[in-house]
């Protein structure tokens, strides 16, 4: 057996509860059977999301305290200015208060209605705001992506020849730019390669489009990289993260999960469309010095994205999860294969066979897996999808229950007691049954919405 190694000890902890299966039966009704909903007083394991909950290393915590407090020309800021400028190779780089602030500005700035934007995959927060800009996205990955048992290391790629067409059909004129997701998020933190980025440059020159990266799981990308593509075998992390970068104009993030800590950014070397960006931030976010951010944020912030290019510290998450997902395999459990980044994901629908798309397998597999276990996922389906113009909802390409691993968080233990869980609910998975919504906020339901069984 191939075990995970922690390289780093643990000198700050938490303690945890786990309450008995009652109580946690009454919380997630309370909760309407929505693992955002439930209080962490009642979650033991908390595998939500990776978003502001990875650990923060000593020197990150230490940083904070010699952080600049100034509306105006922080020390702060230039310290995460230069940090950015060393990982990511940008020197114009704009502050945000986390990654769909980014999203926001990102769509302000360049599209309009009637625009396509092609992306490997969509990222909810980021369909949104193209939405709300009247664009619409157009998803162009290749037919490896949603093979759920695979071993293609690159099923983050974009299509190219999709691509192609794509433009041919709409012009580059109703294409404001071509957005790449590292470690794309929503298909199971699958990674593109950088021979797939440099075709998509190829491209996108030939038709003098821009490419946005959104490089929030740009990290673990840039490891799966270095493990994956030959080319690549003997590069630096650093040297990996500068070439994916390189190939693209705007770079933007989440903090919360690029670096551990709040906050978000957008970089580029492109004075042009620095400009179109720029003004936005004052208006949106805050000075053009801390964008929505505390101080203290930035300069853990900063911290942050210098460790992003050290293999002990991006390998960790990936680690684990490959792990739980080659044993969760083992005991004949339908789980999202290579292990990605950001967690392990589970296919519903194959899981509960017996529960339609419509009454939202991954979220009634979600709220099981809470009640048999303490451990909160969450639901990426239908729940987290929308519905059409006549009420129908738009079935989502995948059902996944999504198990996160924050970086540096959970240890062996947990993780095995998380299998020994997930086993006991295979074993027993006739006794889930599917769901409806209660209560449907009209934008990202997924969020607040409230549901209840069948
Ligand atoms: N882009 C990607 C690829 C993301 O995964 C996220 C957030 C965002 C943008 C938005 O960033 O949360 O800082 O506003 N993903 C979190 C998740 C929420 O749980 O997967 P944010």
């Amino acid at each position: 057996e191939e075990i995970p190694v922690e390289l780093h000890k643990v000198r700050i902890v938490q303690k945890l509860h786990l309450r008995p299966i009652d109580e946690r039966l009454a919380a997630i009704r309370e909760g309407g059977f929505n693992t955002f909903l439930l209080s962490t007083k009642d979650v033991f394991l908390d595998m939500l999301t990776d978003s502001g909950t990875n650990a923060m290393s000593d020197n990150q915590l230490a940083s904070m305290h010699h952080a600049d407090d100034a509306y105006a020309g922080s020390q702060s800021f230039y310290r995460m200015e230069s940090a950015i400028k060393e990982v990511f190779g940008k020197s114009l780089v704009l502050p945000v208060h986390q990654g769909r602030a980014a999203e926001n500005i990102v769509a302000k700035a360049f599209v309009k209605p009637g625009d396509v934007v092609p992306m490997n995959y969509h990222f909810t927060t980021t369909k949104a705001h193209i939405d709300l800009n009247g664009g619409e996205i157009a998803e162009i990955f290749t037919d490896q992506a949603l093979i759920v048992k695979s071993n293609n290391p690159f099923k983050g790629n974009l299509d190219i020849e999709k691509l192609k067409a794509l433009i041919a059909k709409y012009g580059k004129e109703r294409i404001p730019f071509i957005r790449l997701e590292a470690s794309t998020n929503l298909i199971g933190g699958q990674p593109f390669s950088i021979a797939n980025m440099r075709e998509v440059r190829k491209v996108a020159d030939q038709h003098g489009i821009i490419i946005v990266l959104d490089a929030s799981l740009i990290g673990e990308n840039a490891w799966f990289i270095k493990q994956r593509e030959a080319e690549f075998a003997n590069s630096s992390i650093k040297e990996i993260l500068q070439t994916m970068c390189g190939i693209c104009d705007i770079v933007y993030f989440s903090s919360r999960k690029v670096s551990s800590t709040r906050g978000g950014g957008i970089c580029t070397n492109n004075k042009e469309l620095f400009l179109k960006m720029r003004d936005l931030v004052p208006l949106y976010e805050g000075f053009l010095t801390y964008g929505g951010m505390s101080v203290r944020e930035v300069e853990a912030m900063a911290v942050g994205l210098i460790e992003t290019t050290d293999e002990t510290v991006i390998s960790q998450s990936p680690g684990f999860i490959d792990y739980t997902v080659k044993e969760l395999d083992k005991l004949g459990i339908p789980v999202i294969m290579p292990g990605g980044a950001l967690g392990v994901h589970i296919d519903a629908m194959q899981f509960l066979p017996h529960i339609p798309q419509t009454e939202y397998p991954a979220g009634a597999l979600a709220a099981a897996f809470y009640i048999v276990s303490g451990c909160r996922g969450m639901e990426r389906g239908t729940v987290s999808s929308v519905r059409d113009e006549n009420g129908n909802d738009i079935l989502s390409d995948m059902e996944l229950l999504r198990l996160a691993f924050p970086r540096r968080v959970f240890t062996l233990s947990q993780t095995k007691f998380v299998i020994d869980r997930m086993h006991w609910l295979y074993k027993n998975r006739d006794l889930i049954g599917g769901l409806k919504f209660v209560d449907e906020p009209k934008v990202l339901r997924f969020f607040v919405g409230r549901l209840d069984a069948v």
